[in-house]
């Protein structure tokens, strides 16, 4: 089939390299200039595991191509998806303009029957939105009787994990409103299908409203798992163990159930408080949803809050390592990244800071600029520092040699921001170590 993208940012992207995979014929379209340009030298605009081969495979095939002009790639599709961002409105409701601009430029240059697929994560109501801007702009074509649909197609896939997310799904959801869109989007998804992973069909509005609920759900774990740990601090319980100990419920489950420094990325903090303002909007009030992003905001200061009672409550001058940047392992992405709130609050209080991430730094200083140090590795920020903080759980931070660790150090405050150290291991190792749930020891 012969594909538009449109928006060539994390989901779009990899939406077009994997259909492009599956042997469509897909055009990427944005609106940065830049990002096109780099990908057609094929420099990719953010760093994902697999993406570059994958990429750069499918446009040596001759499948995928970037272009800046939609009006020339819909000339040569009648399928078209939108993968532009939704980013929090004034009000935290999701801004729709590059969604409504999409389906304006799709409505004044489309010549044949076309469908629209939204997969941005918009709340329910925005197909209704886009087809009315749809025909007015065919109207002012005088294409008024020109077919076309609309369809839902929310995106699930987890920013470190794309490709294989998008290859492998745990389920495509697809919200249709006519046999022809279901046929489409049907043998779009047949070779996901072929391989056993499960396509579930349903009307547009619920396809919008189970991307919502899904992200919320996920959050509520987390922000669920944050308040037990803050509870099993006090109380003498062990977090780790209570983790455990509920997870083996099958009703419950294993996954999404630890405890942190909170969540960030481009997706829940946003679509969290996205879903409690259309509650809102209708006269709903969602009391929990509401409750989960408080606990998470509450949450980021956690790890903060534990330097500052490290040293009797004066960072003033100390140095801190902060080991990890991005919001979660095997990303750059810093949106809403526990780190920037920790770091703002520890130069507020005065303290120094020297932190690493194996791959997010270039994003980070778009936050921080030279406000802070950035190091080569996780040895090299612990130089000099009188407390370590971990805020990302990569992996090359999970068994550092620890003797050099404080060899470098001058002090041996350590903070486990993401729960990954044994606390008696680290006690013998000579740490005043605390973590998420847990005291210094
Ligand atoms: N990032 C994720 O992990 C993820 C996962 C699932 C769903 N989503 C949702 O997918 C959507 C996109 O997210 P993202 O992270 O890929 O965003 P992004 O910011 O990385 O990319 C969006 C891209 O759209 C482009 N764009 C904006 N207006 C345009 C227009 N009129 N024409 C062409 N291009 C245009 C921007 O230049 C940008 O490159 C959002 O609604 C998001 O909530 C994201």
């Amino acid at each position: 089939m012969k594909i538009t993208i449109v928006g060539t940012g994390y989901v779009g992207l990899v939406t077009g390299t994997c259909f492009a995979e599956m042997g469509n014929r897909v055009t990427c379209v944005d609106v940065n200039e830049q990002k096109i340009e780099q990908l057609n030298q094929g420099i990719m605009p953010i760093f994902e595991p697999g993406l570059e081969e994958l990429v750069k495979k499918n446009v040596r095939e001759g499948r995928l191509k970037f272009s800046t002009s939609l009006k020339d790639s819909l000339a040569d599709t009648q399928l078209i998806f939108s993968a532009v961002g939704t980013p929090p409105g004034e009000n935290d409701e999701a801004d729709l303009r590059y969604v409504m601009e999409v389906a304006r430029t799709v409505g004044q240059h489309a010549t044949e029957y076309f469908l629209l697929v939204t997969k941005s994560t918009v709340p329910v109501g925005t197909a209704a939105i886009v087809k009315t801007i749809l025909k007015e702009e065919l109207a002012k074509r005088g294409m008024q009787d020109m077919e076309f649909d609309v369809a839902s197609n929310p995106e699930f896939l987890k920013e470190g994990a794309a490709i294989k997310d998008f290859m492998h799904p745990d389920r495509v959801v697809v919200g249709v409103d006519s046999d022809r869109a279901r046929d489409i989007m049907t043998k779009l998804y047949q070779p996901f299908t072929l391989n056993g992973f499960p396509i579930i069909m349903m009307d547009v509005p619920s396809a919008e409203m189970t991307k919502y609920a899904a992200n919320a759900m996920l959050a509520t774990r987390i922000s669920f798992m944050n308040e037990v740990a803050n509870l099993c601090e006090i109380v003498g319980a062990d977090v780790e163990s209570v983790r455990k100990g509920i997870g083996a419920d099958e009703r419950i489950g294993t996954r999404f159930l630890y405890a942190g420094a909170g969540y960030g990325g481009s997706c829940f903090p946003k679509d969290v408080k996205a879903l409690y303002q259309t509650g809102k909007q209708h006269g709903v009030e969602m009391t929990l949803v509401e409750a989960v992003e408080r606990v998470n905001a509450r949450q980021k200061n956690i790890v903060f809050d534990k330097l500052k009672e490290a040293f009797g409550g004066d960072l003033k001058g100390k140095v801190i390592a902060v080991w990890g940047l991005a919001f979660k392992p095997e990303t750059d992405d810093m949106r809403e990244a526990p780190s920037l709130v920790v770091i703002e609050k520890l130069l507020e209080a005065g303290a120094s800071v020297r932190a690493f991430d194996p791959v997010a730094m270039e994003e980070t200083k778009k936050h921080l600029g030279e406000r802070i140090t950035y190091c080569k590795n996780l040895y090299d920020a612990a130089e000099g520092a009188d407390a370590v903080a971990l805020m990302t759980e990569w992996k090359q931070f999970r068994m550092p040699v620890w003797n050099e660790v404080q060899t470098a150090m001058r002090g041996n405050v350590l903070v486990d921001g993401r729960n990954i150290y044994d606390p008696a291991e680290m006690k013998k190792e000579g740490f005043r170590y605390a973590r998420i749930g847990r005291k210094f020891e």
